[in-house]
């Protein structure tokens, strides 16, 4: 029989710290690729680091959803799009059979993330949180 693991992360950027702490590593390391290139399609230097804190926020609080992960999560490698409505949505290789639900907000100040993920249990092993 299966049933359905539930899992929440959440996460809270200051965009004053991440501001403080940009540089092209850091935002190579937050960003896909994808990602990246939308970062540097956007003129707005302030909705800019607005786009960064918010990926970086659900990027974490994906990582908290699941507490622990086996091998290294590289940030680089989960792509949140968004869907035709501006919502976003979360790809990501690792744990690729769960399923993902992501949403973001941010102010002036702050940006947050709750992520929620569905696992089947009859996947759920320990050691899939690898690539
Ligand atoms: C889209 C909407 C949810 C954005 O909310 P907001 O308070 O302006 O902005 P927030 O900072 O809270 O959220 C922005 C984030 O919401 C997410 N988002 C955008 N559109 C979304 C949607 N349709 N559904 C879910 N999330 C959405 C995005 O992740 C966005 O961040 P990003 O662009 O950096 O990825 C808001 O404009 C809205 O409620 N729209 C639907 C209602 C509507 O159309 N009202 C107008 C009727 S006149």
């Amino acid at each position: 029989m299966t049933s359905t693991i539930n899992r929440l992360g959440i996460d809270l950027v200051d965009l004053d710290d991440l501001r403080a702490r940009l540089n092209e590593t850091l935002v190579r390391r937050i960003l896909s690729s994808n990602e990246h290139r939308r970062y540097e399609a956007i003129k707005d230097a302030d909705r800019k680091l607005q786009f960064l804190a918010g990926r970086f926020a659900a990027k974490e609080a994906y990582t908290k959803a699941y507490r622990t992960f086996e091998s290294p999560l590289n940030f680089s490698d989960v792509d949140i799009d968004t869907d035709k409505t501006g919502a976003p949505v979360l790809r990501s290789p690792y744990r690729s059979g769960d399923t993902v639900h992501v949403s973001i907000s941010h102010t002036k100040h702050h940006a947050v993330a709750v992520v929620w993920v569905e696992s089947d249990t009859q996947k759920d092993t320990h050691e899939e949180l690898k690539l």
